[in-house]
């Protein structure tokens, strides 16, 4: 075994991915109790010619907190032991805690080594005292800076990412995705270079091995990583702003895309049609939605003025927050700064990475450039109102919060929005 993690978790199942060390099948052991007594087993499913094995675990219960373990020729290795909980019943109302940050390994410093980070901001996270149920990265999952089509330099990096260039299983970010369910999207850094785009020679590599080794919830396009799940009555969509992405040098116009039509029109039938109660939106992503340099919208425009359009023509836009990154700082604006679609913006940076972006553009005041950052998003879901507060972390300590309100009046779906954005800065 040299490396084990859980993502895509639902009411009532989970995806466990991992590597063991020779072509024998494996077997997941699921348990309520974490000395893995009266077990349930998944599979058993013969590991790739990569020797990765993924078992889905199936028919848990929701809202349950589980243990886990692959049973790999007959032995069950619990020095890899990890843990998961079940979200509450999609379509109810169900109060829960996500955590979210980007950018980890840029610049060998302290806890960074080879493009790939140990800091100790992993452990907080996942003994964090508001229990996240998941871990939301947003891209720069490591540094390597791949530019090349070349699948074993990925998953090299996911092998060190997971282990810290070989410290196991007590390195401490391979220890947060087994005890954290992950759901991750790229940014540059992780998908074919600095500044990367839809070019990027990488592009082939970095989509083959994500799909072989990274858990994650149902992929709707062959050539991109976007996804959407639904915790209580929250609707998650999570963009990849690389796959189809023009090159920041072009001139900007209809043609020029951050997201290409494929995934605007997969976008736009999932803020149509859920497939559940959603009352309320996150919208995750990796590129910065009111920066001003060129690896941000503001180099998209038209395409960000359309997306507005099209948040607002679905209504979404009263009831919905974004979740970014990119730039290595945390910042929050409650929307009133925020000029394409007023709604709050949260950018949880950085894990690990050499601080930067320090601006006063935030209306919730200047932004903290640093590491050892991340955010928490609370979601309050009472049945009546349902209250959503951002918060932004430096390690233990809280930095700066904003919550929503969203009244019973706005969640009524098609009403029209009164956008009662209750701002407790
Ligand atoms: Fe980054």
């Amino acid at each position: 075994m040299s490396n084990l993690w859980v993502g895509a978790t639902t009411p009532t199942t989970a995806w466990v991915r991992g590597k063991v060390s020779s072509s024998a099948s494996v077997r997941l052991v699921v348990s309520e109790s974490s000395n893995l007594s009266s077990p349930a087993y998944f599979g058993p499913v013969a590991p790739t010619s990569e020797l990765v094995a993924s078992v889905e675990a199936t028919g848990l219960d929701p809202d349950t907190q589980y243990h886990f373990a692959f049973e790999h020729n007959s032995v069950v290795d619990t020095d890899w032991q990890g843990s998961f909980r079940t979200h509450p019943l999609l379509g109810e109302p169900g109060s829960h805690t996500v955590a979210m940050a980007t950018c980890a390994g840029s610049v060998a410093g302290g806890f960074t080594a080879s493009a790939v980070s140990n800091h100790p901001v992993f452990d907080v996270i996942r003994t964090h005292p508001l229990s996240p149920l998941l871990m939301i990265h947003g891209g720069d999952l490591h540094y390597r800076n791949i530019t090349t089509n070349t699948p074993a330099s990925f998953r090299a990096a996911y092998d060190d990412l997971l282990t810290f260039n070989g410290q196991g299983a007590s390195a401490r970010q391979g220890l947060l995705y087994r005890h954290m369910p992950i759901a991750s999207t790229w940014d540059d850094q992780d998908f074919g270079g600095n500044d990367s785009h839809a070019g990027s020679p990488a592009r082939p590599a970095a989509q083959q091995v994500y799909r072989e080794r990274v858990p994650h919830f149902p992929l709707a396009h062959a050539d991109a990583i976007y996804q959407a799940w639904g915790i209580g009555r929250t609707l998650y969509l999570m963009s990849d702003t690389r796959s189809f992405r023009s090159d920041y040098t072009d001139t900007d116009g209809p043609s020029k895309t951050m997201l290409g039509s494929d995934q605007k029109a997969w976008m736009e039938s999932v803020l149509t049609a859920p497939g559940f109660d959603a009352q309320h939106l996150v919208w995750i992503m990796s590129s910065q939605w009111m920066g001003t340099s060129n690896d941000t919208w503001s180099y998209y425009a038209t395409e960000r003025d359309e997306l507005v359009q099209m948040l607002g023509d679905t209504g979404w836009l009263p009831r919905m927050c974004q979740l970014s990154g990119d730039v290595h700082s945390l910042a929050i604006d409650s929307g009133t700064g925020n000029s394409w679609g007023n709604f709050p913006v949260y950018m949880f940076s950085s894990l690990d990475s050499t601080p930067s972006g320090t601006t006063n553009q935030y209306d919730s005041g200047p932004t903290k450039g640093g590491r050892g950052q991340y955010g928490t998003l609370q979601v309050h879901d009472n049945g009546r109102d349902l209250a959503v507060t951002g918060t932004g972390w430096i390690m233990q300590q809280p930095w700066r919060s904003h919550t929503s309100t969203l009244s019973r009046s706005t969640l009524a779906r098609h009403d029209p929005p009164p956008a009662s954005h209750v701002i407790a800065l």
